[in-house]
């Protein structure tokens, strides 16, 4: 498959069967997500979704060990982040966000390009998603980064009113082992 980020932060190969770390554009930045961020990660969530996290939630999260990263652009703002959770031999994507004036620029596509490349990293070669099916953007972004639909959660999302909205689960494995690194 030959897809490029199609973006200024990063020159892109596609998606390789062993994920690689993109390499950033001069300037572009992934860091950790710290203490310090905290309030923008909380802006930037508030206007990207329907249901956010609290500020809270990112702060129990990081305080649980998840680990946060964030992508800076070249005059330092932050623009999109993630939230990931190793589990056993397993990563979970809990969070992947880009701040929506900065959407549609391949932004998204960079940050699931380092998930991958993180958890690849970490010795962990699967990761897990939930997505709403009604994301169609993140759900065709995932299909084209290789995961596969492996379950369907009854109910896992709330939705407007009293309403709640399944959860497909998507995960993507790759070989982990030497040589593979
Ligand atoms: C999902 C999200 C992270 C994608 O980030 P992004 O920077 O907009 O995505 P990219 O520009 O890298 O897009 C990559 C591909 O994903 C698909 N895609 C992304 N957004 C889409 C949209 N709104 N409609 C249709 N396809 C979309 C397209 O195939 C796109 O490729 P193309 O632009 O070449 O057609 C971003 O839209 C976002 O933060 N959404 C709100 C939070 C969210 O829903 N997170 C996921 C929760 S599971």
């Amino acid at each position: 498959m030959s897809v490029s980020y199609r973006s200024d932060a990063a020159e892109a190969p596609a998606w390789p069967d062993i994920p690689v770390m993109p390499a950033l554009a001069d300037g572009w930045a992934i860091e950790r997500m710290s203490a310090l961020d905290l309030q923008a990660v909380a802006e930037i969530e508030a206007r990207a979704y329907s249901h956010p996290w609290t500020r809270g939630n990112f702060e129990n999260s990081i305080k649980a060990g998840h680990m946060g990263l964030t992508l800076r652009d070249p005059s330092g703002t932050l623009v999109a982040y993630a939230v990931l959770m190793p589990v056993v031999d397993e990563m979970h994507l809990l969070n992947i966000t880009v701040e929506p004036r900065r959407q549609r620029q391949g932004l998204g596509r960079l940050m699931l390009a380092v998930v991958l490349a993180t958890s690849h990293t970490h010795h962990l070669h699967t990761v897990l998603l939930e997505v709403r099916p009604s994301n169609t953007g993140a759900l065709a972004l995932y299909l084209e980064a290789g995961f596969v639909e492996i379950g369907r959660r009854k109910g896992y999302y709330p939705a407007f009113g009293k309403a709640r909205e399944d959860a497909l689960v998507l995960r993507r494995a790759w070989p982990g082992g030497e040589g593979a690194a």
